[in-house]
């Protein structure tokens, strides 16, 4: 089965058994389409969203090139500009939803941080890899998965039917019965009727594993290398592992059994191959804060690694080198990044030039109107005023938020947001708690009742809060 699976090849590459049905792939989404997905969620920014969209197509299309070419075409990494919550990261949030191409997101400041050093910035990749790897394992599994099935279901009959010693009786009499109480207890098992049935499993089952990696770890590998070493002088403190066992639920042990299984299932090395060549040619890494280790280095006396030195360190990682993993060596040549920040202080021309130049494409993020926030309330599929109604619903409560209620919110946002600071979209939260606070905590007990939000709701509400500057500032 795993066979098929060839490693260059645009149509096996996209292969994601679950998705498959639901979405079409990013491989195979032409710009047109990665926006309309975008803007299911993102309201505006139609500059971004295109450039990212053109930008996630031409790796399709390199892909396409004979390998000659192919090695000559570097991704065009893009700079996102635009004032506080106007979407940079939701956007690259949803990118990463959509993608089969291996994504991560860090923040540029994590590597200013006192502890850190230069060869840390690394860990990105390693990072990058490590989600292709699980991501490549997962659907290769989901290939295997009638076989983990039935493989499971028999283990855990093994251990609801103990086992006779088979050479004390050998007449076939025995031996048919036998087998057709398995069978029966087979079709419990796959009723459910044995869901809640102990069963005893070894206990290392139960253990998260933990690999020891010393190669290129962080502190927090180093410690749960240590954690890890612990336990082994425990179990062999308490006779070993192996000869423990523990009871647990049939439910559970076919979750571990599954695990196990799965893993057990799939090719190591050919998932490593895959996710490999998935991870240089198709992966995506988004550096959020970048603005933030842009500029002078503030004073020496600052304890923070210096942003400049930062910005040398992840200059290699975007001119392409080589990073080693424990999955191999990766080459980030052709790694697409994408940076993000608000520029308020610092501006892109503050970056070191070198790196200025490796993010050749800038696309600006609007500032949100009135109008945009009364899209943002409305339309996404998430959209806040949605997500509220579904949890009132719980209690048995329909809230029903007229137009005007929320054309009277977005305005008041957009008041707020110009009077005091402006913090884009994320001051649409902070307004909506403090309309829906009343209703909030009484709505448990309101049951079975509708309740309109209307605008004069709205203004009830809000209208002294938004006039008093000093009390906006601290509510709102
Ligand atoms: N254009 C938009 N469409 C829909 N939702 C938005 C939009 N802009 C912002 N939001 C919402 O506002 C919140 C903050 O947005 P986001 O995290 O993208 O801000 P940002 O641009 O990254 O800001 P910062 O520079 O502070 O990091 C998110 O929860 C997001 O859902
Ligand atoms: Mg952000």
């Amino acid at each position: 089965m795993a066979d098929q699976i060839v490693v260059k090849e645009d149509k096996e590459l996209a292969v994601q058994p679950e998705e498959k049905k639901k979405t079409i792939s990013l491989d195979e989404m032409v710009p047109s389409q990665i926006v309309a997905e975008l803007n299911k969620y993102v309201i505006g920014q139609e500059k971004a969203k295109r450039t990212i969209a053109v930008a996630l197509r031409n790796r399709t299309r390199r892909k396409r090139l004979p390998d000659k070419i192919r090695e000559e075409v570097y991704p065009k990494n893009i700079i996102m500009i635009g004032p506080t919550g106007v979407g940079k990261t939701e956007i690259a949030r949803r990118i990463a939803r959509l993608s089969n191409a291996p994504f991560i997101k860090v923040e540029a400041t994590k590597y200013t941080e006192v502890g850190y050093v230069g060869r840390d910035v690394e860990s990105m990749v390693r990072d990058l890899m490590g989600s292709a790897v699980s991501m490549v394992r997962r659907e290769l599994a989901a290939e295997n998965a009638k076989a983990v099935e039935s493989r499971v279901e028999e283990r855990i009959l093994d251990l609801l039917i103990p086992n006779v010693n088979s050479t004390a009786n050998t007449d076939v009499q025995f031996d048919n019965a036998r087998i057709s109480a398995r069978e029966q207890i087979r079709a419990q098992l796959r009723a459910g009727l044995l869901d809640n049935t102990e069963v005893e499993i070894p206990s290392q089952l139960m253990r998260p594993k933990v690999g020891i990696e010393l190669m290129g770890g962080t502190m927090d590998d180093i410690q749960n290398a240590m954690n890890s070493l612990g336990s082994i002088f425990q179990n062999a403190a308490q006779g070993g592992p192996r000869n423990r066992k523990r009871k647990v639920s049939v439910k559970r042990a076919r979750e571990l059994f599954t695990e196990e299984e799965s893993e057990r299932s799939v090719d190591q090395e050919k998932a490593n191959e895959i996710a490999k060549e998935r991870t240089e040619q198709m992966g995506i890494i988004f550096i959020d804060e970048i603005d933030k280790i842009a500029g002078k280095n503030s004073s020496s006396s600052s304890p923070d690694v210096s942003r400049e030195g930062v910005q040398r360190d992840i200059l290699p990682i975007v001119e392409g080198t080589k990073v080693t993993t424990k999955w191999g060596v990766i080459d980030t040549s052709h790694i697409l990044f994408i940076a993000a920040g608000a520029f308020h202080v610092s501006k892109p021309s503050d970056l070191i030039p070198e790196l200025q130049g490796r993010f050749p494409l800038r696309v600006e993020l609007d500032a949100l109107s009135a109008d945009d926030f009364f899209r943002i309330l409305k339309e996404p599929e998430n959209a806040i005023t949605l997500q509220y109604k579904e949890l009132l619903k719980t209690e048995g409560v329909d809230v029903v938020f007229t137009d005007e209620a929320i054309h009277r919110v977005s305005e008041i946002a957009y008041e707020v947001n110009s009077t005091t600071e402006n913090i884009g979209a994320r001051r649409l939260y902070t307004i909506m708690e403090t309309l829906l606070d009343d209703l909030s905590f009484n709505a448990s007990e309101m049951g079975g009742q509708t309740v309109e939000i209307t605008r004069e709701y709205v203004d009830e509400r809000l209208s002294d809060v938004v006039k008093n500057q000093d009390l906006s500032r601290y509510i709102l």
